[in-house]
């Protein structure tokens, strides 16, 4: 089974921040899953919510700001006394280039779409060379089918959490891996994606015993905040 950092170490460490990445890639963790954005200068950053409230000491939209200026806040959500910067993406493939690292980069187009985000994403993979140790994924329908335009042998995961039977037909229609939200899955439902050559990658597993079921009945990966 594949064990995924989600967005890094981010039990022990900022979620999303080069730190976080690094503890998950030089710890236990067979890789990392993140959150692609756009700055307003069209750079790609990682970055969960849309807006930086949340998870810096600065305000406003992650559109809405240069990536300079993202670059004065502290994104050091839940750790006190640490220095945190927003991390570029090409600072997270620099990091794992040349390493046994999966990274699975979530395209957060689900709230705003980001115009050419997919595309930009794809080049900067691409330019890196690092095209096979990427899984992209995203709960925007529109994004994938865009990203399978761009090039037809990119893994691709859809991402869900509600309205199982309706994003379930979906998967099944576009011949995505099933990215669903654990709670939806059992042994045949599991099953299922797998009799169609599907791959069943989950999130957020942060419990040893729902990590056991889901490896003994056939998930691919897991996405987890701790190292179990
Ligand atoms: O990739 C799985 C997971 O990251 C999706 O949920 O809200 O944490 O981006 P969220
Ligand atoms: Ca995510």
């Amino acid at each position: 089974m594949i064990k995924l950092g989600h967005r890094g170490y981010s039990d022990k460490y900022p979620e999303n921040t080069m730190m976080a990445f690094k503890a998950a890639i030089n710890g236990n963790f067979d890789g990392v899953e993140t959150d692609v954005q756009l700055t307003k200068d069209n750079q790609l950053v990682l970055i969960h919510d849309e807006t930086i409230n949340r998870t810096s000491n600065g305000r406003g939209y992650v559109k809405d700001h240069t990536y300079q200026e993202l670059c004065k806040f502290n994104f050091n959500y839940r750790f006190k006394n640490v220095e945190a910067k927003i991390p570029l993406l090409a600072e997270l493939l620099d990091y794992c280039y040349g390493k046994d690292v999966i990274l699975n980069l979530e395209i957060k187009t689900d709230k705003i779409q980001y115009p050419n985000i997919e595309q930009m994403t794809y080049d900067l993979v691409k330019e890196k060379g690092m095209l096979k140790q990427v899984m992209f994924s995203s709960f925007h329908l529109d994004s994938l089918l865009k990203l399978r335009s761009i090039d037809p042998d990119l893994y691709l995961g859809y991402l869900f959490e509600d309205d199982y039977q309706k994003n379930k037909e979906l998967v099944l229609k576009h011949h995505f891996h099933c990215h669903s939200k654990y709670v939806f899955l059992n042994e045949q439902e599991i099953k299922d994606y797998l009799k169609h050559h599907l791959d069943v990658n989950t999130w957020t597993v942060n419990d040893e015993e729902i990590k056991d079921f889901l490896l003994e009945a056939g998930v691919k990966t897991i996405i987890t905040n701790k190292d179990i």
